[in-house]
């Protein structure tokens, strides 16, 4: 997926940013939880493979009026639609759509609940892989934040372990890390002084505190003053170290603007990659396997 996406990250910095791969081909943005990055890089990827795509606006759509998610989810396969992009608050949601609706028609999980946000995690790697080189094993990587409630850090440590990087830490107070932390293959820090001294790569995430539930900590400026990443405390990493964010960013509050907006932030290049890793992922699901002649050859 990541060497397709290369090949798309060539096909995005040209004049007519676009290629005919899935014309005919009819996706559907099914989005229950708010987006901003994750929703449009899904669309701009769609339009510039050709695809026709629609986003539907759930507020507004038959379901605010009792419909059933499998009867609009039976309504959409009625119109011949081919894959579906779906985001849930629910953990699972994807895969119970997956289950429910025609075999022909893909489904691609935009992010359930905690549970997972795999292309997002593949953009992240995109991102680091353009930055660090492709020996991930020389790599150590920070996570730091709410991991407990982020999707995002689930399918980042996945990724991460499934292209052998060196070290993956996370960095977090025990109330915001999972029970079962100790069993994903990271080297857990509660200090964050001490979390990135060396590390190559740093990964802010936000407070997801529209998933709390209780008091998880004591206030917001006590998490900016141990865990905020602070020009200060950024020098303890690496010289030439990375520091990302999936976005949405809370300034302030897990990270500084100066960070956020300094010569080491790579946060808006994660957004700009997160196209081509999208164009390789649907490409590559409706059936294509574009090689990097073939994406050449219909520019
Ligand atoms: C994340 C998400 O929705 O899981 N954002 C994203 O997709 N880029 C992270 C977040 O909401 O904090």
């Amino acid at each position: 997926i990541l060497d397709t996406a290369e090949s798309f990250a060539n096909v995005n910095e040209q004049r007519v940013k676009k290629v005919p791969l899935l014309r005919g081909k009819t996706i559907v943005n099914l989005f229950f939880e708010a987006s901003t990055r994750t929703r449009t890089t899904f669309e701009l990827a769609a339009k510039r493979l050709s695809a026709d795509i629609l986003n539907i606006n759930i507020s507004t759509s038959s379901t605010s009026k009792g419909e059933s998610l499998l009867d609009t989810l039976h309504n959409l396969q009625a119109m011949l639609c081919d894959m579906f992009i779906v985001r849930h608050g629910d953990s699972g949601a994807a895969h119970f759509i997956a289950a429910n609706v025609a075999p022909h028609i893909s489904v691609i999980n935009a992010g359930d609940g905690r549970h997972a946000h795999p292309t997002q995690a593949m953009l992240d790697m995109f991102t680091i892989r353009r930055n660090k080189g492709h020996d991930f094993g020389k790599l150590r990587v920070a996570i730091v934040g709410d991991l407990l409630h982020s999707r995002v850090a689930r399918s980042q440590i996945h990724a991460l372990n499934t292209l052998n990087t060196g070290q993956v830490r996370v960095i977090a107070p025990k109330t915001l890390l999972p029970t079962d932390i100790e069993d994903m293959g990271v080297t857990v820090f509660n200090d964050l002084q001490s979390g990135i001294r060396d590390v190559d790569v740093i990964i802010m995430l936000r407070l997801q505190k529209e998933r709390m539930q209780g008091a998880l900590l004591p206030s917001e400026h006590e998490y900016y003053r141990l865990y905020g990443l602070t020009e200060e405390r950024l020098r303890a990493a690496r010289d030439d170290a990375i520091v990302m964010h999936p976005g949405p960013i809370n300034r302030g509050v897990e990270i500084e603007s100066r960070v956020a907006d300094g010569k080491r932030s790579v946060i808006l290049d994660q957004v700009t990659y997160g196209i081509s890793v999208r164009m390789a992922i649907m490409s590559m699901v409706l059936g294509r396997q574009p090689e990097q002649t073939e994406i050449e050859a219909q520019r």
